[in-house]
């Protein structure tokens, strides 16, 4: 079984953009915390990042054929982007929501998420560490585990 991982614009600067607010590790980091984290439960793992919302949406699109959840990080799209929510429910596959930041910590116009209500997960301002719950997270909803 398979998890799709999708970051949303700019975090392929994770670990130089504004370090003070979002850390070191980059995304290669993430990604290998999100594939092993999924692999000991039995899950693979297929990562996109994009700073194009439609090269987003088209990945989203192709989860149906053959993932069962996905962990997003829709970066400043989380704000903005209706598409990108819309693309979430249609595929009506378990999603989960990770910011690296406490966006409800932060200026007023992070405070509303558009995926906020089309996810079952919400991992908000851990860190990087955050993906990994965001996907144990998952897995028990996709599993039918109570968390
Ligand atoms: C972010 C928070 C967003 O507000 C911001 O636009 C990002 C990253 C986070 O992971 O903390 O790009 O999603």
């Amino acid at each position: 079984r398979r998890i799709l991982l999708v970051n949303g614009p700019n975090l392929n600067l994770l670990g130089t953009r504004e370090p003070e607010v979002y850390g070191h590790g980059t995304l290669a980091d993430v990604e290998q915390l999100v594939r092993e984290t999924a692999a000991a439960s039995g899950f693979e793992v297929r990562s996109v990042q994009s700073n194009h919302e439609g090269v987003l949406i088209d990945a989203i699109h192709a989860a149906r054929e053959d993932c069962a959840g996905i962990v997003i990080n829709p970066a400043g799209l989380t704000h903005t982007s209706v598409v990108l929510r819309d693309a979430l429910s249609g595929v009506a596959l378990p999603v989960a929501e990770v910011h690296i930041s406490d966006v409800y910590a932060r200026e007023e116009f992070r405070h509303h998420s558009y995926v906020r209500d089309v996810a079952v997960v919400h991992v908000i301002g851990e860190g990087i560490p955050g993906y990994a719950t965001a996907v144990n997270r998952l897995i028990a909803v996709i599993t039918g585990q109570t968390t």
